[in-house]
């Protein structure tokens, strides 16, 4: 048994380590244990086996207390642990298995279709802003069941996800005491913050709840969770599902996509290859959900002592998941830095592990499948002509903005469209 004090200089929440991780990772990664940060009481855990190993241990390491460094309780999905969690789960899990995404297929492909015209018809495009970020908007509305144009819907969900996040330490342990008023001045705007944003979704889904509630069945979401037994979800459960998916689903996608077309810009061989082998574009969102895991870390709390590797952490304590650095580790995939869509992926954690694995990762992979396929199909060039900006967040790998030159695929006359709404791939 060991216990792994880390004395060197990593800080997570640092500004260096939201705008590229990666390097500290690697040597972090020489590390044969986990690590108990102190500056931030919390351990850090970062090899690809005791990363995956702590996700499946659902009973030693609670989601209860959210995932994020803050600690907080909500009744979203990725915020209940067992039982739960598991019957919660069982009323959505159909809608989005592989097959239950296929219905919306056609329904993607025409979003992205749309999308991508316009911006294709702009020429120069903060596609981030243009394409990525309504995209998944439209998309999830849609199939949760939630009217109302996009930007509504953006207005009232943007903000709940990165609330949950807040780095409430305006500084590391060692600069700032913890009753410093400072930081509690800043828990609380944090705290207020998370509730203000919640509490306007909440309000928002009632309302909408209550009118589906007076209306005919339709296709989506709210109609089959209207549909289960009353003895099975109540309906503040249903809200909350409806919550989980619509904050779930869409900063998570817009990142995933700005990381893609950031990966494959700076690959200009590997993008050539999926651009000549289609076949490939499965490969490589695989590979960059690998390579840049749209949420690169998740936080859990032990519920008594737990042993993971060789090291025991101590009941009560905050443990950092980090899937971005599992996923560079070179015990379980070999030069973890480079990107190469034919490579084997297999078992990379970029949707998680355990009970609570993205339950939206085959919808990801569709709309992430669809968004490249038709730029490709779209485009004979896309240039980068301005500065990529990345999110600055603990959390998340994303872009906010990425400038782009999408030039048109010649000959084929005005922006091509049909193919899009035929439902074929
Ligand atoms: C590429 C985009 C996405 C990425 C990278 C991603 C990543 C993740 C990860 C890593 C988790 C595990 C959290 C944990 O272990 O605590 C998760 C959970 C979850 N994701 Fe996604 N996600 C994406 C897209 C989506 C979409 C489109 C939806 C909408 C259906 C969605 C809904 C959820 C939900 C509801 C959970 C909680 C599952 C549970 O606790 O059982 N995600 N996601």
């Amino acid at each position: 048994m060991t216990s792994a004090t880390y004395t060197g200089e990593f800080d997570p929440f640092s500004p260096e380590a939201m705008d590229d991780p990666y390097p500290a990772y690697a040597e972090l990664l020489r590390h044969e244990e986990p690590l108990y940060l102190e500056q931030r009481d919390m351990w850090l855990v970062i090899r690809y086996d005791h990363v995956r190993a702590a996700a499946k241990d659902h009973p030693g390491l609670s989601s209860a207390e959210g995932i994020a460094y803050h600690r907080s309780a909500l009744p979203v999905l990725f915020g209940i642990d067992q039982p739960d969690h598991t019957r919660l789960r069982g009323l959505i899990r159909h809608a989005f298995s592989p097959r239950g995404v296929q219905v919306w297929r056609t329904f993607i492909e025409r979003a992205c279709g749309e999308l991508l015209d316009e911006a294709l018809a702009t020429g120069d495009v903060d596609i981030v802003q243009q394409t990525m970020i309504p995209l998944p908007v439209r998309v999830i509305t849609t199939i949760v069941g939630v009217p109302g144009d996009d930007l509504t819907t953006l207005k009232l969900t943007a903000g709940v996800l990165e609330s949950f996040i807040p780095n409430a330490r305006v500084g590391p342990r060692a600069e700032l005491e913890p009753d410093d008023p400072a930081e509690s001045a800043l828990r609380l705007k944090a705290a207020k913050q998370t509730l203000s944003a919640v509490a306007g979704l909440t309000g928002f889904l009632r309302g909408v709840l209550e009118q589906r509630r007076a209306q005919a069945p339709r296709g989506d979401l709210v109609s089959k969770l209207f549909a289960v037994e009353q003895d099975r979800v109540s309906e503040d459960e249903i809200l909350w599902l409806c919550l989980t998916l619509l904050v779930g689903g869409q900063e998570t996608m817009t990142h995933f996509l700005g990381s893609m077309v950031d990966a494959l810009l700076h690959h200009p061989d590997q993008f050539r290859m999926v651009r000549e082998r289609p076949e490939l574009i499965p490969a490589t969102i695989e590979e960059t959900a690998r390579f840049y895991p749209a949420v690169q870390n998740v936080f859990r709390t032990a519920t008594t002592d737990v042993l993971v590797g060789n090291t025991r952490i101590p009941k009560d304590a905050r443990v950092e998941l980090s899937f971005a650095a599992a996923n560079r580790d070179p015990r379980r995939f070999p030069d973890p830095n480079q990107y190469r869509i034919d490579r084997i992926t297999d078992g990379h954690l970029g949707f998680g592990a355990g009970i609570h694995t993205c339950v939206g990762a085959h919808l990801a992979r569709l709309q992430a499948a669809t968004f490249l396929r038709l730029l490709i199909e779209r485009t004979d060039d896309i240039e980068l002509i301005g500065e990529l900006v990345k999110v600055q967040s603990p959390a998340f790998r994303g872009l906010d903005h990425l400038p782009l030159r999408l030039t048109p695929r010649s000959g084929t006359g005005a922006p091509a469209g049909a193919d899009s709404r035929t439902g074929t791939s």
